[in-house]
């Protein structure tokens, strides 16, 4: 995988710098109505054209197949060439379609990320999985292929509501307990009442490079990327089941969730340290609170959990579990009865 270049600091120096060493024949900038209305101006300097500016609708709902082909099209009749650089300017939504448009227009242009998001920013916008939802499953047409640069500027985060930054931190908690007990402190004992955006870029700096490192190893998930995954089998389930039921939950906070009955599993089955969990668990319970769940809904989530890219279609359903702070165990068979006992777990810490 080519190497991708990750800048924390002033966007606009580096952003100037960037365009100048790539010499694009021309200039793209792709953003939803939100970052086209509260973002953009903070590239006004760039002097794009107007007529490359791309406008998509927000929402992972406008993740699809049409609002890709519009890109396609406006690429394509403004005379998008090889040479052209894609700028794209948003959340997850907007870096994993506007990766895959850029992956794909004429086999291939180069593209730079400018998440706008902490959850964009520590995830999507890393590590080159690009794509859209397509037949009802949520990614599931891309291709992997990093974009030349991720620019991040916490400026965009300050105006992100509380829970829209929890829920970038949720992966962040993921990338601690994945990585060494030195990310793992810092990330538990960074005040999340009172967030000091001076200090946040070298906490970012220090979880993105988690991701990082792992990718390099797996770009292509075929092993320990998979630990990326870690609260994702329990925490999708929870998101599904939420958007189910007409009561959409942001990702992270699904995330977090799951992370609580994940790391009883590990717990339970890989020995992961009692005290640990237990500190794992306050924070995500004081800071997340609950999706409220009862035992009658126990073989739905579990059904919903079957269908977890992760699992190989021979009926296991495989973690990624931990034996402690970075000792990851992917592919970890759970059965349905341990599971069941993880939900209980889970609903005893949370209260329910
Ligand atoms: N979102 C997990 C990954 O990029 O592998």
């Amino acid at each position: 995988m080519n190497k991708q270049t990750i800048y924390i600091g002033n966007l606009f120096p580096q952003l100037l710098k960037e365009v100048e060493n790539y010499r694009a024949e021309s200039l793209f900038i792709l953003t939803d109505n939100n970052t086209n209305r509260l973002c953009l101006n903070h590239l006004n300097d760039l002097n794009i054209l107007p007529e490359n500016i791309i406008e998509i609708k927000a929402g992972d709902d406008n993740k699809n197949v049409e609002a890709l082909t519009s890109v396609w099209q406006h690429l394509s009749s403004h005379g998008a060439t090889r040479k052209s650089l894609l700028i794209n300017l948003g959340g997850g939504m907007v870096t994993d379609l506007g990766g895959f448009a850029a992956s794909t227009f004429k086999r291939g242009l180069e593209y730079i990320n400018i998440p706008t998001t902490l959850l964009g920013a520590i995830d999507a916008a890393v590590g080159g999985k690009t794509g859209i939802n397509f037949n009802g499953l949520k990614n599931e047409v891309g291709v992997i292929n990093p974009s030349q640069s991720v620019l991040i500027d916490v400026q965009f985060f300050r105006t992100l509501d509380h829970e829209n930054f929890l829920s970038g931190y949720a992966e962040m908690i993921k990338h601690g307990l994945i990585s060494n007990e030195k990310v793992w402190n810092n990330i538990l004992n960074f005040n999340l009442d009172s967030i000091d955006y001076t200090l946040l870029p070298k906490l970012l700096k220090e979880s993105i490079e988690v991701k990082q490192e792992i990718v390099k190893i797996d770009p292509t998930e075929k092993g320990i990327r998979k630990a990326l995954n870690f609260g994702h089998t329990i925490g999708h389930a929870f998101e599904s089941y939420a958007l189910e039921c007409g009561q959409p939950k942001l990702h992270g906070y699904a995330v977090a969730w799951g992370m609580i009955s994940e790391l009883y599993l590990s717990y339970k089955k890989c020995g992961f340290d009692k005290d640990i969990l237990r500190q794992a668990v306050t924070l995500i319970k004081e800071n997340y609170g609950a999706l409220e769940i009862t035992c009658k809904e126990y073989d739905l989530l579990y059904e919903l959990m079957t269908h977890d890219k992760k699992n190989e279609g021979d009926g296991r359903i495989l973690f990624t579990l931990l034996g402690g702070i970075g000792d990851v165990r992917i592919n970890t068979d759970v059965t349905k009865k341990e599971i069941f006992e993880s939900l209980d777990y889970y609903r005893d810490s949370v209260g329910l």
